[in-house]
């Protein structure tokens, strides 16, 4: 059995996180600067079903029988075991590493999983279609996010953009023209977990009111959706300050990730918000790409530890093909 590799890009969400939670739509991008990479490589000395499990960047060497049922990487190969119906692997090492920053919104608990799942499957000789990817990686997520929307590994599995709805077909869609993001990460580590279930108190002190800022990101996230497609980008800047100002509200914001957005807009952003889980991690700016490095500049002044820019190409409506499924079931 050769070695096999397989990669899965970060995510950055435009609009919607949180309110995604509670059934409202939310608009997420892959990001192909950043990625999750695993190899799994046969060890031929090595005893049936022994599999030697390497993340350099976390400080873990160990086999998955030493790996508790609440261990992500292990998870992410049991999910495989059962999905193939393996109950024994060859002796082997799977070996991960990711330039994606951990707990930081930028999707990086879901592009390892996907990347271990098609790394594993693939060595395996029996690869696996993207709805059952992206659903073992749902599994995985639970371990990481409590209540997962699914949105991080669809996005990460799919590498689309996506324009997602928790229980409603996944749906893709058209960019009617390119556009430029700057992200700019404040270096704080929040997990998503614990946004989340911050977010979850709140709402169940005051459902009115948290329901209302939920319907409001909604509305938002579905014009940002027709702006995109219509091929108006800088209409996406005032939209997403008015997401930042509703996640303000919802108490997710942070003064590292507010000092960072100022910086942006005042750098000629047209706007900008904090992405992912909040209190900490990462925020996004949109701008014309001739600010791009600017805005990057002040990011770094305001704090940021890494900017990463990213160009979202236009996708026409002809590139509609391919109907992949998934378990949410795609809409091409
Ligand atoms: O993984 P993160 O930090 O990008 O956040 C995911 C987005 C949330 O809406 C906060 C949670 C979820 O499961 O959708």
């Amino acid at each position: 059995m050769p070695a096999f590799t397989a990669t899965a890009p970060g995510k950055i969400i435009l609009f919607g996180e949180h309110a995604v939670v509670y059934g409202q739509p939310a608009i997420a991008l892959p990001v192909n600067q950043v990625e999750a990479r695993a190899t799994v490589t046969p060890n031929l000395q090595g005893v049936t079903g022994e599999v030697v499990i390497q993340a350099p960047e976390i400080g873990l060497q160990t086999v998955l029988d030493d790996l508790g049922a609440d261990d992500p990487l292990g998870a992410a190969v049991r999910g495989v075991m059962g999905a193939l119906q393996v109950p024994r692997i060859p002796a082997c090492t799977l070996k991960v590493t990711a330039s994606i920053p951990f707990a930081s919104g930028m999707g990086s608990g879901a592009a390892v999983s996907v990347a271990i799942i098609r790394a594993l499957a693939g060595f395996l000789g029996q690869p696996l279609d993207d709805g059952t990817v992206s659903a073992l990686a749902f599994e995985v997520e639970k371990i990481h996010h409590g209540t997962p929307s699914g949105i991080d590994n669809s996005v990460v599995t799919y590498r689309l953009p996506i324009f997602f709805q928790k229980g409603q077909p996944l749906e893709t869609f058209s960019i009617g023209k390119a556009f430029t993001l700057v992200i700019g990460d404040t270096g704080v580590r929040s997990p998503t977990r614990e946004t989340v279930a911050a977010v979850r108190a709140r709402w169940q002190a005051t459902p009115a009111d948290y329901e209302k800022l939920f319907a409001a990101i909604g509305s938002i996230t579905r014009t940002a959706r027709d702006a995109i497609r219509g091929g108006y980008p800088t209409r996406l800047g005032p939209l997403m300050d008015e997401n930042h100002a509703v996640l303000q509200m919802m108490g997710v914001s942070s003064a590292e990730l507010d000092r960072l957005v100022s910086g942006a807009k005042s750098a000629g952003a047209w706007g900008a918000k904090l992405s992912g889980g909040g209190c900490g991690g990462n925020m996004v700016a949109i701008c014309d790409p001739q600010r791009a490095e600017e805005v990057q500049a002040a990011l770094e002044k305001a704090g940021a530890v890494r900017t990463i820019l990213t160009r979202i190409e236009s996708r026409p409506d002809e590139d509609y093909t391919g109907g992949q499924s998934s378990h949410f079931g795609l809409q091409l």
